[in-house]
């Protein structure tokens, strides 16, 4: 089982919270870095992949991301398990929590990959709209450095449970 994790960030928040993700991963991701400059070979030779970052402008994404985007669109990646979180400010941005979190989910199910780790209950956020809700739930990990770091330990130990558990049901792995 080969996992790697890549991120993007604007002012490198996120990229404390992928390294706290990894570490929490260790025994089955391997690599953590920013998605800027990723080959298409590096994504395709992942059995589990971990994407994430942070939303800007008006629920867009960082500039790392959106530059490597078309990389990841290129990519061919039936049968990976795709997992997926965020970082946002749901009172600053409220209108627009975490919103680009959906365009790296269209993508990847679009490149045939597994979306695991979602359905992350919205209980404990208090915002007016995400793009990135599907059946009033989150496609992947949500996080707020901003208002509730005292809460992103804990919500990032319980997303990690939920996704070794998925890996296990599909047989890809044990539960650690
Ligand atoms: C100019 C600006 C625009 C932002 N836009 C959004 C947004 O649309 N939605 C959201 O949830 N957060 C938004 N944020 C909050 C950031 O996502 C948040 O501060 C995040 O922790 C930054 O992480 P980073 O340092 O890894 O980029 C914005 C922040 C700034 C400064």
């Amino acid at each position: 089982m080969k996992g790697k994790l890549f991120f993007g960030t604007q002012t490198g928040t996120t990229e404390a919270v992928a390294e706290q993700i990894q570490k929490e991963l260790a025994d089955l991701v391997s690599e953590c870095r920013n998605i800027y400059g990723v080959k298409k070979e590096e994504l395709e030779e992942a059995d589990l992949l971990v994407l994430g970052g942070s939303t800007w402008g008006d629920g867009e994404l960082t500039d790392d991301f959106q530059d490597s985007l078309h990389i990841l669109e290129a990519a061919n990646l039936n049968g990976k398990a795709v997992a997926l979180f965020a970082l946002g400010d749901q009172y600053g941005y409220g209108y627009n929590f975490v919103s680009a979190m959906k365009i790296v989910y269209d993508t990847v199910k679009k490149c045939g990959a597994r979306v695991i780790g979602s359905g992350v209950s919205r209980a404990g956020f208090d915002f007016e709209h995400s793009e990135s809700l599907q059946d009033d739930t989150f496609l992947g990990l949500v996080l707020d450095e901003v208002n509730q770091p005292e809460l992103t330990e804990k919500r990032i130990k319980e997303w990690v449970s939920t996704v070794r558990q998925e890996l296990a049901q599909t047989g890809l792995t044990s539960v650690g």
